[in-house]
Parts: C-alpha cells; sequence; structure tokens
C-alpha cells in the first residue's frame, strides 16, 4: 500500500464517565448489568469488532478504579475525566490521548445495543464524505428524553444543531429525529474549537451536542446519517430503561437459541445470560435461569425453577425442577434433582444420578453412582456404581481445617450414615444403616 492511500488512523472512545444520577444508585451507571454483562462491556465488546478501529479508549470518571478492574481485562486504554462536568468535557479530558489520531469514534457507554456493523457503517459515511462532525441519529416514535436533530434543510444530511430536550421549543420537541449519542470527528477539527463550548444551559454542563453548531458556525461540515436499526441505539438513563433493554437482549438471546434447534418454552419467563451456549434438541421449560459461562449440551431437559451459573452440563442431562448449580460439571445421561443444590467443585459422573435435597461441594461422583436423598457430601472423591442411601452425611470440617472423604468402586452406604473426614471405603464395602465411620 502507498503512503498516499494509506488509511486514517480511527481511534474508539466510550464516554464512560458518568454517575447516572436517574439510576438513584451507589454504584456507577456503566456498571449496571443488562442480559448478565454490565452496560460498558456489550459496548467495549461492539467496539473491538469494528476492523477500522486502532485503539479503543474509554473516557472514565465516576468511581474509576472500579469501572477499570471491572472491564480492565478487555485491554483497551482508559482515560480520566476528574470532576465530571458533560460530554463536551469528557472529549476535552481526552484531547491529549487522541491528539495523534485522523477520526475518533465516539461511543456511550450506556447505550449497550450498539452493533460493531453500525458503529462502521457511521465511520464509512463519516470518511466518505470528509465530515469535521457526523452524528448517528434515530427516528423514534417516543422521541422523549433524547436530543433533537435540527438538519438545515429537508432533503441535506447537513446538521444545523443538536436540541437537549430540555432546551427544546414545544416545536422542537416534535421532531422524531434523535441524536443516538455516537459520533464521528475529525480529531483536528474537534480540539481545534472544543474550548468554544459553554455551559450555558440548565445543566451547567460542556455539551458535546453543542459541537454540532460550534462547528457549523466555524464553516465545517456537521453531517447526520440515519440508523436503520433504531432499538440499537436505546439508552438505559433509568432503572426502567435498564429493565426494558435487559428484556429485549434476553429475548434476542432465546430467538437465537431457538433458531439454532433450542425449545425455550415461555422465554420471556427465562432469564439466559448472553455468552451461555445450548445444544441443539435441548428443551428449556419455563421459570429457568441460565447464568454466566454455562454450556448446556444437546438432548438436556432442564425443568422450571432451575438455577444454572457458570456450570457446564454435557448431553442427555435431565435437571429436574428446582435445582440450583454453581461452578458444576455434569457428564452425559446425568440425572439430577427436584431440589439438587450442586455447588463449585461438584463433578458428577456419566448417568449417576443426585436426587431430593442433596447437596454436593468438591465432590466427583463417579459413572452411574446415586445419591439420591436428604444427603450433603462435600470433599469427596466417590468412585462408579456406589450407593449413597438416604441421609447421609460426610463431616468434612472439623471446626478448623476441611478433610476428605474417599468412597471406593461399588461402596454401599446405608441410610443415615455419618462419615467423619478423613475416612476411607475401601472397594465394595458396606456401611450399615445409622453408623458413624471415622479412621
Ligand atoms: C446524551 C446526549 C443526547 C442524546 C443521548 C443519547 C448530551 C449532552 N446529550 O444525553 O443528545 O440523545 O445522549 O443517549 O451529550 N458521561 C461522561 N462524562 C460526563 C457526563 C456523561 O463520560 O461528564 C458519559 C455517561 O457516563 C454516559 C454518556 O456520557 O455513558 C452519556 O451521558 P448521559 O448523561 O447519559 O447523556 P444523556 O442525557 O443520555
Ligand atoms: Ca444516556
Amino acid at each position: 500500500m502507498s503512503e498516499k492511500s494509506h488509511k486514517p488512523r480511527t481511534a474508539i472512545a466510550i464516554m464512560a464517565a458518568g454517575k447516572g444520577t436517574r439510576l438513584k444508585s451507589k454504584h456507577p451507571k456503566v456498571l449496571h448489568e443488562v442480559g448478565g454483562k454490565p452496560l460498558l462491556a456489550h459496548v467495549i465488546a461492539s467496539a473491538r469488532k469494528v476492523a477500522a478501529a486502532e485503539d479503543i479508549y474509554a473516557i472514565i470518571g465516576h468511581e474509576a478504579d472500579l469501572v477499570q478492574r471491572t472491564v480492565g481485562d478487555t485491554g483497551i486504554r482508559f482515560v480520566r475525566q476528574e470532576p465530571q462536568r458533560g460530554t463536551g468535557h469528557a472529549l476535552m479530558c481526552a484531547a491529549k490521548a487522541l491528539a495523534n489520531y485522523e477520526t475518533v469514534i465516539v461511543l456511550s457507554g450506556d447505550a449497550p445495543l450498539i452493533s460493531s456493523a453500525t458503529i462502521q457503517k457511521l465511520c464509512d459515511f463519516h470518511e466518505r464524505n470528509r465530515a469535521a462532525m457526523t452524528l448517528l441519529s434515530a427516528h423514534l416514535e417516543n422521541p422523549t428524553g433524547y436530543g433533537r436533530v435540527l438538519r438545515s434543510g429537508s432533503k441535506s444530511n447537513d446538521v444545523k444543531a443538536i436540541v437537549e430536550e430540555k432546551s427544546c421549543t414545544p416545536a422542537q420537541r416534535k421532531i422524531r429525529e434523535i441524536n443516538s449519542g455516537f459520533y464521528a470527528f475529525s480529531v483536528q477539527a474537534l480540539f481545534a474549537h472544543i474550548e468554544e463550548l459553554k455551559t450555558d444551559n440548565p445543566h451547567g454542563e460542556y455539551y458535546l451536542t453543542d459541537m454540532a453548531a460550534v462547528l457549523r458556525r466555524a464553516k465545517k461540515r456537521v453531517l447526520a446519517v440515519q440508523t436503520e436499526n433504531p432499538s440499537e441505539i436505546l439508552g438505559s438513563n433509568t432503572r426502567a430503561e435498564l429493565v426494558e433493554l435487559d428484556q429485549k437482549m434476553r429475548m434476542e438471546k432465546c430467538r437465537e437459541l431457538m433458531a439454532d434447534g433450542v425449545t425455550i418454552f415461555n422465554p420471556a419467563s427465562c432469564v439466559i445470560d448472553s455468552e451461555v451456549e445450548i445444544g441443539a434438541d435441548t428443551t428449556i421449560e419455563p421459570f429457568v435461569q441460565l447464568l454466566g459461562k454455562t454450556r448446556i449440551g444437546s438432548d438436556c431437559r432442564i425443568r422450571s425453577y432451575s438455577v444454572v451459573q457458570n456450570s457446564q452440563i454435557a448431553d442427555s442431562v435431565m435437571i429436574r425442577p428446582g435445582c440450583v448449580l454453581d461452578g458444576a460439571r455434569v457428564e452425559t445421561g446425568a440425572v439430577l434433582g427436584p431440589y439438587s443444590h450442586l455447588r463449585p467443585g461438584s463433578e458428577i459422573g456419566e448417568g449417576a444420578h443426585v436426587g431430593n435435597f442433596v447437596e454436593t461441594k468438591k465432590v466427583k461422583l463417579g459413572k452411574k453412582s446415586k445419591a439420591n436423598h436428604l444427603t450433603y457430601l462435600g470433599d469427596a472423591e466417590i468412585g462408579e456404581g456406589v450407593n449413597i442411601g438416604a441421609g447421609t452425611i460426610t463431616c468434612n470440617y472439623d471446626g478448623v481445617h476441611k478433610h476428605t472423604t474417599v468412597i471406593e468402586d461399588g461402596v454401599f452406604v446405608g441410610s443415615d450414615s455419618t462419615l467423619v473426614a478423613p475416612v476411607k471405603l475401601g472397594k465394595g464395602s458396606y456401611v450399615g444403616a445409622a453408623s458413624c465411620s471415622r479412621l
């Protein structure tokens, strides 16, 4: 590639410093979750898929350390905005970091549905038209709360100004073309004029939206490109909006899963996080929650009121009603529940059964072994073909330390047995009902 055709250097800056006053929360707005992930994590994920963007910056301020810690593993860079004096001020604080780029795409950290394709289109449009500022606009049936776009003429892409809801005249309030809060700027034009922003508005803040009028006054080109998917730009300023976005995202996730062969009865009652994977021919009954990095194979059935988090479930597994799994691994053909509680480190073998009111923690339960009723199994290695009778307890804790119980293949443990760890039951041994086994 010759020097002349070298592509402009493009950065993405995500505004994420705001407090989120309207959420009435002590936690930073961009860490509030939808679809099981912080708002900001969704925006970062889309930004990272934009081929044109060389570097991604998040502008952080309110609870900055916490925000940085939460999304730090994405490898993006951070700029601090202290104190937070508006979206225009956020970009002022990023001036030094962005100085060497030609184009900056500005995203809002509280609008998580934005897709990489839409960001890319905004960027392409901006560069093709050599604009100083291009804003992504949308046509909304209900524009309440958003900034309105004032065009220079009905046919042109040129923008005169953006007017915030609070400053709108009654006539302007009727405009349905709104500012999405996503922009592309020529870095040179933005920072040559950003100091012209004023704080003469109801919030006393520097509005980035005022750059439209500022750049127009400087005879620069300000354009708007309308998105084809208005739902992508929805922001989340209030709890009600957060919940709306969450539902949209989860319904979309259910649609994707169903398209891939998963049956989900009553999807509106289910809570399925964005990173969950499920194989074809698996059935999810109403009121099921599948959270975090959970993976479920094919031909499984997850019955109502089960909550499965960060767990790996193989094929043909039956999870009966009311089970709670966290950090568990369940092999092919196993049957759980009703009302089993599998805590972290539970490994349930092929064809094994874990029944009612059985709690497991850090346990390996071998192939075809059974613990069907009223049992606690913690810190235990249990072989294949073992029968654990009703009411069996591994006493793994002596008040100071945890100890291991080893139960070898083919052992029969009678009902109401107490196994005081450390203890080992050799292959094929038989423990009578109501006994206490110890070293
Ligand atoms: C903004 C736009 C509005 C647009 C809407 C789209 C302004 C003045 N208005 O309004 O025209 O229709 O988005 O959703 O920009 N932030 C900072 N530092 C600050 C203030 C905010 O980083 O000092 C961040 C926030 O964390 C948030 C984003 O900027 O992620 C947008 O700020 P917010 O206060 O939500 O703006 P809106 O009122 O929604
Ligand atoms: Ca917002």
